[in-house]
């Protein structure tokens, strides 16, 4: 596979986990604790196909625009993920769910503005 189909590869896979964890929000927020199970599994495999093909993009294309990038990114799964499990396992007390979207907000958009416009 060459550097662009991969890059296409990424987008389409970090697009489609973005909905995925709004999906899974909704539905463990809606008390649809059995759908939002099997919509969080998907979403964890769509966080490998993220990090696999965003690590390959980084081995082929390192700089530190790259690699700040990836950082970041690492940083808004591991949001996405103390979100949904916190909120499933309803463990999110006090300002920690604001904490925690704000963090996620900000990182979304860093994240794709170094990807378009930076790296
Ligand atoms: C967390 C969700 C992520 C989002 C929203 C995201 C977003 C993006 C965007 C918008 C681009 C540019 C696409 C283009 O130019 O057509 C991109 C490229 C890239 N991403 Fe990600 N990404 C994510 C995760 C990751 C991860 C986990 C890594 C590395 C471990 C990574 C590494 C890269 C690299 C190296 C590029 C290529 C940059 C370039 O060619 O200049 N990404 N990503």
């Amino acid at each position: 596979m060459n550097y662009t189909a991969m890059l296409h590869t990424h987008t389409l896979a970090w697009f489609l986990m973005l909905i995925l964890f709004i999906v899974t929000v909704i539905l463990l927020k809606s008390g649809k604790a059995k759908g939002g199970k099997i919509v969080q599994m998907t979403l964890r495999l769509f966080y490998i196909f993220v990090l696999v093909t965003g690590a390959t993009l980084l081995i082929w294309n390192f700089y530190w625009a790259t690699g700040v990038k990836a950082i970041l990114a690492v940083a808004l799964i591991f949001t996405m993920e103390q979100l949904s499990t916190g909120i499933k396992k309803d463990t999110l007390q006090g300002s920690r769910p604001m904490v925690l979207w704000t963090q996620f907000i900000i990182l979304v958009i860093i994240v794709i503005y170094f990807g378009y416009f930076v790296a």
